[in-house]
């Protein structure tokens, strides 16, 4: 059996399923390329949902990472972090001027805007309107928004206040906007 083989066999052991991968163990990259557990290279045309988007350790970044876990790996919400004060600056100046939620993924920033929307429009407007066809994350608040029946099914009461529109239809949006309505979140269809 590969190595490959035996990672995958320990994945149907051992990880839940919730994601399709790819049958290859990545274990290495530079630059544009990566590499496998069996030595194969490959041109890395997907920059992991934005994540690797400077390419595969690029060598300033694993600098500035090496420099920083010599000195702290942890500082907790308690304390300030001189590091995350000069990039809420940095990311308020290069985006709009406002203040910034640092979070652990995608899905945690799409619960912070459902949160944010609501506390806004509390307690009058709360209904938030989606898209079919999107996909906005795999926690219950996120699962709601997300207007495909396969990331809803199995896990019912979802949460309330989304009504969906079809994709691409402005007019169709439009027309589910109530007095209730506080948002409109589009991100991404798939
Ligand atoms: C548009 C969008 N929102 C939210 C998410 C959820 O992000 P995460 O998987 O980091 O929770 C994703 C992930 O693919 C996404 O594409």
């Amino acid at each position: 059996m590969s190595r490959t083989e035996e990672v995958a066999k320990l994945y149907q052991q051992y990880v839940m399923p919730t994601y399709t991968r790819t049958g290859i163990v990545l274990v290495r990259g530079k630059g544009i390329k990566a590499y496998d557990i069996e030595g194969k290279e490959y041109l890395d045309f997907f920059p992991g949902w934005a994540v690797s988007g400077l390419g595969h350790c690029h060598p300033e970044v694993v600098s500035a990472i090496r420099e920083q876990v010599r000195k702290m790996l942890h500082v907790s919400n308690n304390y300030y972090n001189e590091l995350q004060a000069d990039l809420a600056r940095k990311i308020a100046e290069h985006s709009f001027d406002g203040k910034v939620f640092f979070c652990n993924s995608g899905a945690e920033a799409v619960e912070g805007a459902i949160k944010l929307a609501r506390k806004f429009g509390s307690p009058k407007r709360y209904e938030i309107i989606t898209l079919e066809k999107s996909f906005h994350g795999r926690t219950m608040a996120t699962i709601s928004a997300t207007a495909q029946p396969k990331y809803q099914e199995g896990f019912s009461p979802l949460l309330s206040g989304f009504t969906y529109a079809p994709f691409n239809e402005m007019d169709a949006v439009r027309a589910k906007i109530t007095e209730r309505t506080v948002a409109i979140m589009l991100i991404i269809s798939k």
